[in-house]
């Protein structure tokens, strides 16, 4: 089973009235639009465990072109992490141009108040029609954390092919493995975690406190907002629960290794093979050995656990970043 369709069997008891692509879409664009004033408080942890693998792959990824200055595309850029890292990182002053695309005018509106004391020019877009029409190519595409908003990735970063140069370079930051999930070690480790979890959880506090703050303010819930956007609009006939919100706006996170093996997830290794001839992995990193838990939130049990898994499969970590190069391969198709 496909990704989609997968996910169509999910959307389906709410009775969908678009095609599910669309309505994914349109889920990322609703909840998006909810969570940018939230989303930097919300997640701290990309600052932490991304500053230091995004400063690496700026040294590492970052052409230098003598004859002119980079111009870099941000596809998804939220509230400018990525960008902010970039630019950050570009200690040789090697960017000259830099466009922010994201679907959410909210996000790009935080986007904005983030990077207005850049030195250099930046353009903010949010009509997908008006960035396929720039008119000079850019030498970088940059991503983060968007590939597993979307139905398609693959699709969508091929969509982009003519707008970059011929040796383009794409650095892709944090994106989940499904490599994790397929690895039988990793995924009974994980849940042997859990097991741990799940009592604790009935013993803290903090579940009873988030689900009393969504039950006095139901309108700072994203999810919440979203379900009601999705119903109003005519896009489903029955209003989507919380959970399947969340599914549906993460549509490539899998949960196990039944969802990783249908297909949802991604897999760099996987996509090696499916970009072959477009673009070619040149570096990865993978982490977050104990899934979807900070491993320095854990007691030191599980944070060894987790070391140990990283020694034994350093390509197995639940989140990934990789630097990909553009143009054909030897094992092109
Ligand atoms: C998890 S946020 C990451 C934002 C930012 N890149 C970062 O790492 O902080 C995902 C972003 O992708 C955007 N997004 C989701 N689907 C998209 C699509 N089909 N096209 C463009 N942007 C999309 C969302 O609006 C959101 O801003």
């Amino acid at each position: 089973m496909s990704s989609t369709r997968y996910m169509a069997s999910l959307l389906a008891p709410f009775e969908p009235q678009v095609p599910t692509e669309v309505l994914v879409e349109s889920l990322n664009r609703f909840y998006h639009a909810r969570e940018a004033d939230l989303y930097d408080a919300r997640h701290p942890e990309i600052h932490e465990e991304l500053t230091s693998v995004w400063k690496h792959m700026v040294e590492v990824g970052l052409p230098g072109r003598p004859d002119h200055d980079l111009r870099v595309l941000d596809f998804g850029c939220g509230t400018g992490f990525e960008a902010a890292m970039l630019l950050g990182a570009d200690l040789e002053g090697r960017v000259g141009e830099m466009v922010c695309y994201d679907l959410s005018p909210e996000m790009i509106d935080v986007c904005r108040d983030t990077l207005w004391k850049t030195r250099v020019p930046i353009e903010f877009v949010t009509d997908g029609e008006a960035l396929m029409e720039q008119s000079r190519p850019f030498d970088v595409l940059i991503t983060n954390s968007l590939l597993h908003h979307l139905p398609d990735p693959l699709a969508t970063i091929r969509s982009l092919m003519p707008l970059l140069t011929d040796d383009a370079v794409w650095l892709a930051g944090h994106e989940p493995s499904s490599r994790f999930f397929k690895n039988g070690q990793c995924w009974k480790t994980l849940q042997e975690c859990e097991r741990m979890r799940k009592f604790r959880k009935y013993v803290t506090p903090d579940k009873y406190r988030e689900a009393l703050r969504r039950i006095l303010n139901p309108d700072a819930d994203p999810a919440e907002g979203t379900a009601r956007a999705a119903l109003n609009e005519g896009l489903v006939k029955k209003k989507l629960s919380r959970d399947i919100i969340h599914r549906a706006v993460d549509c490539q996170v899998p949960h196990s290794p039944e969802e990783a093996h249908c297909g949802r997830g991604l897999d760099f290794v996987q996509m090696e093979h499916d970009l072959a001839g477009q673009w070619k992995l040149v570096w990865k990193r993978t982490y977050n050995f104990m899934g979807p838990y900070l491993e320095r939130d854990l007691p030191n049990k599980w944070r060894l656990a987790a070391r140990r898994l990283h020694e034994c499969f350093p390509d197995d970590g639940a989140s990934f970043c990789a630097i990909w190069q553009r143009g054909e391969t030897q094992d092109a198709p």
